[in-house]
């Protein structure tokens, strides 16, 4: 482990605040567990950050990875490629079916291509409105994207043409449009921003007000789609689509892949030249994309993952009943949820579950995430629930 962290320290920029004593260096992982160099076993209630939707390693996944990487990994987007025709075909026929797709390989590259597509639809039409606290990614646009100024200030100047409405507040946004808006862009679940749910009246509101004003509704469902909420999309449980829709984490099972669809008359807003990847739609990591659609869309995969969530709000909502003075509040949907605390305990509640062999997230002082595989089984998720209900008391007492 020293050695692993010595290199880190002594390479790697610093951006993402690992602690030596405390963050293990993960070697190994089968379902729903990850194995440190130690050989210490953890249960993983994170879930590579939305990224790991059937576990590690699913056996199906490395052997789509595997095959395609004996047969071709990759050649330029100057070729067809099979499996990125395919994927295209599966992401199209279960999102806009008269939609066509761009492959990027991440999120914040999905989006990007979204925001260039909304500015070159129309002519004159360059102002985007995303929402305070939302998050889109760390690139120019998409940070400037992101309502977070915390991101915006160390970049200034950012990305001219954003503005940034209430969440969940129609108004606010129909105060922004004017007639050089080009598009809005949501995510239907705010994950990074504390997990929040949008209201049906709010994402109903915005398709009607993107209609009349004939704006792009862009929906982000890079963190709260692939099942995540129990549908496919998130927007499934709003009855609206969207224009242009971006996917990411999830999708790829681990390798990374970023895709915007669009809606088939706004797709031909890019034209050769207009936008483009070197590693988009790679062979290999749309072969693994193939093969986590496969497990994904296969029989109650989907109901069981709403049946799951139900499970965590139900626990979450009884331990709120029982400790009111330490849990204030449970947020969610399907296995994309959040248990904000009273007191800012949620660094010390993380470390500690560290060390009882239990991956979550925090955001802030006062919100713990979770992001399961959305294959984990009932008993793992009552295991790791207990644990981080036992720690969340001891660290208050
Ligand atoms: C909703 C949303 N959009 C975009 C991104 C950026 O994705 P990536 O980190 O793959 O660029 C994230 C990452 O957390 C996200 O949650």
């Amino acid at each position: 482990m020293k050695k692993t962290q010595d290199l880190e320290k002594r390479y790697i920029i610093n951006t993402y605040n690992r602690q030596a004593d405390t963050t293990p260096c993960l070697v190994r992982g089968a379902g729903s567990y990850v194995w440190d160099e130690k050989g210490n076993k953890y249960l993983d209630l994170l879930g590579g950050l939305a990224v790991n939707v059937v576990g590690h390693c699913h056996p199906q996944v490395v052997e789509a990875i595997c095959e395609q990487a004996g047969k071709l990994i990759h050649t330029s987007n100057l070729y067809y490629g099979e499996p990125q025709a395919e994927l295209a075909r599966v992401l199209v026929e279960n999102s806009l079916p008269d939609g066509k797709v761009f492959y990027a390989n991440s999120g914040a590259e999905a989006n990007e291509a979204a925001i260039k597509l909304a500015r070159k639809h129309k002519e004159s039409r360059f102002k985007i409105i995303t929402a305070e606290k939302s998050f889109h990614g760390r690139t120019m646009a998409t940070v400037t994207a992101t309502g977070q100024p915390k991101y915006h200030q160390p970049f200034a100047p950012v990305v001219e043409g954003f503005s940034y409405g209430m969440f969940n507040d129609l108004e606010s946004f129909k105060g922004l449009v004017d007639s050089e808006t080009a598009a809005i862009m949501i995510e239907p679940i705010q994950g990074e921003g504390g997990v929040h749910v949008a209201k049906e009246s709010f994402i109903r509101g915005l398709r009607e007000l993107c209609d009349h004003e004939e704006i792009l509704l862009i929906f982000d469902e890079v963190q709260c789609g692939m099942g995540r909420t129990g549908k496919l999309w998130a927007y499934e449980n709003y009855g609206v689509k969207p224009d242009l829709l971006t996917t990411a984490k999830g999708l790829g099972g681990g390798m990374p892949i970023g895709v915007m669809i669009a809606a088939e008359k706004f797709s031909e807003a890019l034209q050769p030249g207009d936008h483009a990847s070197t590693f988009g739609g790679n062979h290999v990591v749309c072969s693994a994309a193939l093969a986590v659609f496969d497990l994904i869309l296969g029989n109650g995969f989907l109901e069981d993952v709403s049946r799951k969530g139900t499970i965590i709000q139900q626990e979450m909502e009884s331990w709120i009943k029982e400790f009111p003075e330490l849990f204030k509040e449970y947020r969610g949907q399907g296995l994309i949820c959040a248990l904000e605390l009273k007191k800012p305990t949620a660094k010390d509640i993380l470390a500690k579950c560290v060390e009882s062999g239990l991956l979550i997230n925090a955001i802030g002082d006062t919100t713990i995430r979770l992001l399961p595989p959305l294959n984990i089984s009932e008993s793992e998720l009552m295991e790791g629930l207990g644990i981080l209900k036992n720690i969340a008391v001891a660290v208050h007492e």
